[in-house]
C-alpha cells in the first residue's frame, strides 16, 4: 500500500501533540484523487469531494488545490466550501429533508443544487420557475452499500424522489417550466460492486429523454475502500472503464458530463486515530484494553459494526494476545472484540486505521469529554489543524441566570 504513515511517524506526532489524536496524511489524499483522475482520464468527468466525510478546512484546501470540486450536505458545509475559496460553480449542494429556506440560501450563494423531494421542487418552481438551473435527486430503487444504515437507494429509503413517481415529477417540472440540468443518484456507501453503478445508470438512461435541458448525470459516491487485509475495495479502473463504456453506448449522453461525489475514497485511508491505553482489565471472558477515547471520537464500530484495523505502536514486537479494545464512555463502548495484538501494556499507544472518513466528523462531546485534536502531515512535517477541546469549549453557548 502506498503512502502509509509509519509507526515511528505516528509515535512522533502523538508525542508532540498528545492523544487522542487524529492524524491525516496529505500525500494519501492527493494520490487517491489523482488515482480517480487517471482512471477516468476523461474531460466529461467531474469529481465533487463529499465533504461530510471530513470537513476540516485544511483538508478542503488540499482537495481544492488539486482542482477537485466539492459536494455538500448542509448549508453550513456550503458556507465552509465558499469560505475556503471554492468557486460557487464548483460547489454542489445535495440536500435531504431540508427547509426550503436553505435552498433559497444556496441559490443566493450561486451554488449547484440537487433537490430531493417533490415538495421542495414544487416550492422551487413556484418561486424561481426556470430562472435558476437545478438538479433532482432520484431514488432508483436499487439496494446497494455495505450495510442497511448506509444504503440509500432502495425502495424504503428516505432519499431522493422515487423513480416510480416520474409522472408527478414531470408534472411539476412542466407546470413551472423548471430547468432541470442534473439527474442525481447516490445508492449507498461502501459499494464494491461496479455493476451497481451500471444498474443506476441504466435506470437514468430510461428517463433521460424526459429532460431536454440535461447537462450532467451525477452518480454520487460510495466507492468502497479496504478496511482490513484482504478486504475487497472497489476496482476504480474497472469502474471507470464500465461507466465510460455504458455512457458511450448511449447517443443521448454524448454531451452530458458525468459527476461523482466520493468521500471515503478520498480521505478514509489518509486518516489515523491514535489513542493511549489507560487500563488493562483481565476477566474470565476477555482482557479489556481501555483507551483514552470512545465512540464519542470514533463511532463507526458502535454505530455500523465497522471494522477498523488496530496496531500497537508502542510494542509492535510484543507477543500476540487477544484484547477487547474498549472506550471510556459510560456505555458498552467497544471498538473491537477479541482482537489479536502484540502484547498491550498500560500507556501503550494504539492506532486505528481508516480513520479519515466519518471519524472526527461524527465525533461529539458525549460524557462531556473533549473532542480530539487534528494534525495534518504535509511533505513529512506535521501541523496542528484543530486544537484539542478545552474546558471552556464545553461551556460555550450555555447560558446561566
Ligand atoms: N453523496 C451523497 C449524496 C452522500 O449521501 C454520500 C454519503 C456521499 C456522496 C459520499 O459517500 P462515500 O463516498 O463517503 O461513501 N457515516 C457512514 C457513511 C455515510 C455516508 C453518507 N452519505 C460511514 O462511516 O460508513
Amino acid at each position: 500500500m502506498e503512502n502509509v504513515l509509519s509507526h515511528a511517524q505516528l509515535l512522533a506526532v502523538a508525542e508532540e501533540y498528545g492523544t487522542p489524536l487524529y492524524v491525516y496524511h496529505e500525500d494519501k489524499i492527493v494520490s487517491q484523487y489523482q488515482r480517480l483522475v487517471k482512471a477516468f482520464n476523461n474531460e466529461k468527468v467531474r469529481f465533487f469531494y463529499a465533504c461530510k466525510a471530513l470537513t476540516n478546512i485544511n483538508i478542503l484546501k488540499v482537495l481544492k488545490a488539486q482542482g477537485c470540486n466539492i459536494d455538500c450536505s448542509s448549508i453550513n458545509e456550503v458556507k465552509l466550501a465558499l469560505h475556503v475559496g471554492f468557486d460557487p460553480k464548483n460547489v454542489l449542494y445535495t440536500s435531504n429533508g431540508i427547509d426550503f429556506e436553505e435552498i433559497e440560501t444556496a441559490r443566493s450563494l450561486g451554488v449547484i443544487i440537487n433537490i430531493d423531494s417533490l415538495s421542495n421542487l414544487k416550492k422551487f418552481g413556484q418561486k424561481f420557475g426556470s430562472s435558476y438551473p437545478v438538479g433532482v435527486r432520484l431514488r432508483p430503487n436499487i439496494m446497494a452499500g455495505g450495510n442497511l444504515k448506509i444504503s440509500t437507494g432502495h425502495d424504503k429509503s428516505k432519499f431522493g424522489i422515487p423513480v416510480d413517481q416520474l409522472d408527478q415529477l414531470l408534472d411539476i417540472i412542466s407546470q413551472h417550466q423548471i430547468n432541470i440540468t442534473n439527474l442525481h443518484i447516490h445508492t449507498g456507501s461502501d459499494i464494491k460492486d461496479v455493476d451497481v453503478f451500471v444498474k443506476g445508470i441504466e435506470v437514468l438512461f430510461e428517463i433521460i429523454p424526459h429532460f431536454p435541458n440535461l447537462k450532467s448525470i451525477d452518480l454520487g459516491g460510495g466507492f468502497k475502500v479496504a478496511y482490513k487485509e484482504d478486504d475487497p475495495a472497489i476496482d476504480i479502473e474497472a469502474l471507470a472503464a464500465s461507466v465510460l463504456e455504458t455512457f458511450a453506448s448511449n447517443e443521448l449522453t454524448k454531451d452530458l458530463q458525468i459527476w461523482f461525489e466520493p468521500g471515503k475514497f478520498l480521505v478514509s485511508e489518509s486518516g489515523y486515530f491514535v489513542t493511549k491505553v489507560n487500563v488493562l482489565k483481565e476477566t474470565s471472558a476477555t482482557t479489556f484494553a481501555g483507551v483514552n477515547s470512545g465512540f464519542n471520537h470514533l463511532i463507526r464500530p458502535m454505530f455500523y459494526d465497522a471494522y477498523h484495523r488496530i496496531a500497537n505502536l508502542s510494542n509492535p514486537q510484543g507477543e500476540e494476545k487477544e484484547y477487547t479494545i474498549t472506550g471510556n464512555i459510560c456505555e458498552t463502548d467497544t471498538f473491537a472484540w477479541s482482537r489479536p495484538l502484540p502484547e498491550v501494556r498500560e500507556g501503550d499507544l494504539l492506532v486505528f486505521y481508516n480513520a479519515g472518513a466519518y471519524g472526527f466528523e461524527m465525533s461529539s462531546n458525549y460524557n462531556s469529554r473533549f473532542k480530539p485534536a487534528e494534525v495534518l502531515i504535509t511533505n513529512g512535517s506535521a501541523r496542528l489543524i484543530r486544537k484539542r477541546d478545552v474546558f471552556e469549549d464545553l461551556l460555550r453557548g450555555q447560558l446561566v441566570d
